[in-house]
């Protein structure tokens, strides 16, 4: 077993810097670097996992915990961050098995099936309104609403509202959780906390004097022999499905569109063969990840790849960085969305995987199949995005133009 030796300076002072930036134009160099270097990398945050083998260890070994990690990252918020690091996903074990169960009803692959003439027509009136656009921005005109309208559909929450609940949720999930919020965020995220909270409790209310057919209602159903979920917990569930569902899934659809019509071949392949739209999206979601995985601590030494990562420290991977790992992938940084489906971490693994996975390629599908079919001559507008956070792999924005509209007849 290795003791960890020094690093040469200038990995640890890339790593450290691109821990601490604002976004990184091209991390998969570095990620590559790190793996091949030490792919369990200590850094002053915890150690970083770089290989697909670690990553799975990170979110399957229960000896890894998330709970104890959320209570450092969410513990200087005060009661609020509390409150956050006891989200179910924030817990582990059985206290965790349990609300997930619960939850998992509302989301199972026949329920979520069931959804697919809403997210088809969401995402039509979505390309009906931009059919005379000359341009466009594929994360704000188009992930973006078909997200939070889908969530919001979904969960019943009227129109009004789909922007300010999506707000609650971006207000964490851009943050660098490996370096900490700043005061300011802290804030921010203690507002955000509070008013989502009374809004679902009083939506909860509602839901349980006039239940309907819709997800709400059977989450408030909901239920495992006399077990149920407390209205607390319900609360904290929907906060984390507004969190989780929205600013993910509109990043993915950016990421996946930019690899696509940067690869015209591909892009032309797709619109020759619309089946493809399946592995295509999991090519997507595998080359340019936009979620990350939680932080964890570990509950005792553990020793992976060679390295003890010592109890009570932090490990955290990117799952961007694990999903072209060359031992996983053959030829991994080549984008091809005829590969075999290789199972990839993009919506992590084990007790914690993605609840929402099969409603995310639901509606990655749908993005994706109508801008194939309503707009197959779009092309960037911008060679390189500018990427918003180090964290989560998220664009600012992309642009995109129409070729086949002139200037004369359409709107920008
Ligand atoms: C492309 C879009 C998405 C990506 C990349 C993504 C990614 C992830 C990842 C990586 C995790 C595991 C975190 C960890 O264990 O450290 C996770 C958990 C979760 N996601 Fe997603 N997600 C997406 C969309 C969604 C959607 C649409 C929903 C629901 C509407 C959702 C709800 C959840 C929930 C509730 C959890 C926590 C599960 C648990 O802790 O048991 N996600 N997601």
């Amino acid at each position: 077993m290795d003791s960890i030796e020094p690093k040469p300076e200038s990995l640890a002072d890339e790593v450290a810097a691109f821990l601490a930036d604002n976004g990184s134009r091209d991390p998969h160099s570095l990620f590559r670097r790190v793996r091949e270097t030490e792919p369990v990398f200590r850094t002053p945050h915890g150690f970083l996992l770089t290989r697909f083998a670690d990553a799975q260890a990170l979110f399957a070994d229960p000896r890894f915990g998330r709970h104890e990690q959320a209570k450092r990252e969410y513990g200087p918020m005060g009661d609020a961050g509390l409150d956050q690091a006891s989200m179910f996903s924030n817990l582990d074990g059985e206290e965790h098995r349990r609300i997930r169960m619960l939850v998992n009803k509302a989301f199972a692959p026949n329920v979520v099936k069931e959804w697919q003439p809403l997210v088809a027509k969401v995402v039509a009136g979505i390309m009906d309104r931009l059919e005379d656009r000359a341009a466009f921005d594929i994360l704000a005109d188009i992930g973006e609403p078909a997200a939070e309208t889908t969530v919001c559909e979904i969960m019943g929450v009227p129109p009004d509202k789909y922007n300010e609940c999506a707000g609650w949720g971006k207000v964490f999930i851009n943050q660098n959780r490996v370096t900490g919020y700043s005061a300011e965020i802290k804030q921010i995220a203690v507002e955000a906390v509070r008013v989502a909270s009374a809004y679902f409790d009083a939506f909860i209310e509602e839901k349980t004097r006039n239940p309907d057919d819709r997800f709400v209602s059977t989450l408030i159903r909901a239920q495992e022999g006399k077990d149920r979920l407390s209205r607390d917990e319900l609360i904290k569930v929907l906060r984390f499905i507004i969190l989780g569902g929205t600013d993910n899934t509109a990043n993915q659809l950016a990421n996946g569109m930019w690899h696509l019509l940067r690869h015209r071949d591909q892009w032309e392949m797709l619109k020759q063969r619309p089946e493809l739209v399946v592995p295509a999206v999991e090519e997507m979601l595998r080359f340019e990840t936009s979620g990350r995985g939680n932080p964890r601590v570990a509950l005792e030494d553990i020793e992976l790849s060679g390295t003890v990562i010592p109890k009570g420290s932090t490990a955290f991977t990117f799952v961007a960085a694990v999903n072209r790992d060359p031992e996983r992938f053959p030829d991994p940084d080549r984008f091809d969305i005829t590969r075999p489906p290789y199972m990839h971490l993009a919506f992590a693994y084990g007790p914690h995987m993605c609840i929402g996975n099969h409603m995310a390629r639901l509606i990655l599908r749908e993005c994706l199949a109508a801008l194939a079919a309503r707009a197959p001559d779009i092309e960037l507008e911008i060679e390189h995005p500018e990427w918003r956070t180090t964290w989560i792999r998220a664009m600012k924005g992309l642009p995109v133009r129409r070729n086949s509209l002139s200037a004369s007849t359409a709107r920008r």
